[in-house]
């Protein structure tokens, strides 16, 4: 189940009006969002990037349960960036701290596309052996 962490306060975050696609490498699995089933309920923000990802049976890591109080759920937003809510500083707190961080570098349980383009996100090569690739 998805949660929140009480500590923080949430701004409005956009919600998808249509449909969009998301490529997860290195598993290079495309996912078509309707946001007519959105939320799916997972775990991260309603309609985050980790939310469509263990829906959709990829495996990104998520040891605090994905309310932005780790760095293990770091992904890479390859592209597709401008159509995912703005990070926020608690998040960027956490992001400064992966490993490896870049400018693509996002939370995938804090990142909510908002369907106007399709997006490609890669899981760092670091965190791939505790990834269950192909999920489970
Ligand atoms: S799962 Fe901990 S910050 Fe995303």
């Amino acid at each position: 189940m998805g949660g929140t962490n009480p500590y923080i306060k949430y701004p409005h975050i956009e919600r998808p009006k249509k449909k969009f696609k998301v490529t997860f490498l290195p598993q290079n699995k495309v996912v078509e969002v309707d946001p007519e089933n959105l939320p799916y309920g997972e775990t991260g923000l309603p309609g985050s990037i980790l939310d469509i990802a263990l829906k959709n049976n990829i495996a990104i890591e998520h040891a605090c349960g994905g309310v932005a109080a780790c760095s293990t759920c770091h992904v890479f937003v390859k592209s597709g960036r401008k159509s995912c809510n703005e990070a926020e500083d608690y998040e960027l707190d956490y992001v400064e701290a992966a490993p490896g961080n870049t400018v693509e570098s996002r939370l995938s349980c804090q990142c909510v596309p908002n369907g106007e383009e399709d997006l490609v996100v890669e899981t760092p090569i670091w965190n791939r052996n505790l990834a269950k690739e192909g999920g489970d």
